[in-house]
């Protein structure tokens, strides 16, 4: 007879708490938490890529409603991964230099799904996939997820159901390419936010999410800033000053272009 079912089989607690191993010999008290966090980043990006892919679905068959309802998921998702910075900075930056030597070159550079989620939202750098060794587990869908339709994408099909006209160069961008702003798609958003309102439910969930992600950029950076101060990174990079050039840059920028006309 098989094995009942029980909290912990279902879960998989089984390996998933025996995968937080330190490498500090012997173990510094705050490599845990460093490991912690780490992977409960992972794991909400996980669940947040697992929405996005729905939400292009449902942008693509102009589904308002489950839209909006996948986006307030998203939305809250991206929120305590910013809270979680939180905890990250009670770190001090003492503790962190205890076992900093031991990452050797690993860095946050090197996270696949991150990189996913910039794709998935259609924040594309083709020259962020250099930073992940060949053979890294999910390499491959990275690569995929460069040359998919990305969420912006989905979001014009959404827009023309809704009376939006799309201009036809940005139908025939390559899917690789980045989000570039558009004042076709301008003129259409501020129309949908005067005569469809409705639709700006959904617009200002976007937003929020963009936001969101801006914010843990920042909250990441300052973080990085008060326990390396102006080191270079783990992954070769010029740390701070590096990750400050993406601060402020929006997933979303019609969405931000047309806030002085409404
Ligand atoms: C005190 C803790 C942390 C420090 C000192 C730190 C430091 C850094 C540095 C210096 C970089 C630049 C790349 C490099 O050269 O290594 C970086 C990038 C990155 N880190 Fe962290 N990090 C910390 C915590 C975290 C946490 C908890 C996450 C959660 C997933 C994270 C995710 C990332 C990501 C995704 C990048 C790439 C960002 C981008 O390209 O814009 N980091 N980190």
């Amino acid at each position: 007879m098989s094995e009942e079912l029980t909290y912990s089989s279902y879960l998989g607690l089984e390996r998933l708490l025996h995968m937080q191993t330190p490498r500090s010999d012997p173990a510094e008290h705050d490599e845990m938490l460093f490991i912690v966090i780490h992977q409960t980043y992972e794991l909400w990006f996980k669940q947040v890529l697992h929405e996005l892919d729905y939400l292009k679905v449902c942008l693509s068959t102009a589904e308002l409603w489950k839209s909006v309802h996948v986006l307030k998921r998203v939305r809250m998702i991206v929120k305590t991964l910013v809270g979680q910075v939180d905890i990250l900075e009670t770190m001090t930056p003492m503790s962190f230099s205890s076992f900093r030597d031991r990452l050797d070159r690993a860095s946050g550079l090197q996270s696949v799904q991150f990189r996913e989620l910039e794709f998935a939202f259609g924040y594309k750098r083709p020259e962020v996939i250099d930073a992940i060794l060949p053979g890294t587990p999910h390499r491959e869908e990275l690569v995929r997820r460069l040359s998919e339709r990305s969420v912006i994408d989905h979001f014009y099909d959404f827009l023309e159901h809704r009376g939006v006209k799309i201009p036809a160069e940005l139908r025939a961008k390559d899917p690789a390419a980045a989000n570039v702003s558009n004042q076709a798609v301008q003129e259409g958003l501020v129309k949908l936010y005067k005569e469809q309102p409705e639709t700006t439910i959904l617009l200002e969930l976007m937003t929020d999410v963009d936001e969101g992600v801006q914010e843990w950029r920042y909250r990441h950076v300052k973080a990085v800033e008060r326990t390396i101060g102006h080191k270079l990174g783990t992954g070769g990079s010029a740390g701070v000053e590096w990750l400050k050039k993406s601060l402020f840059q929006p997933l979303f920028p019609d969405l931000w272009a047309i806030r002085p006309r409404l």
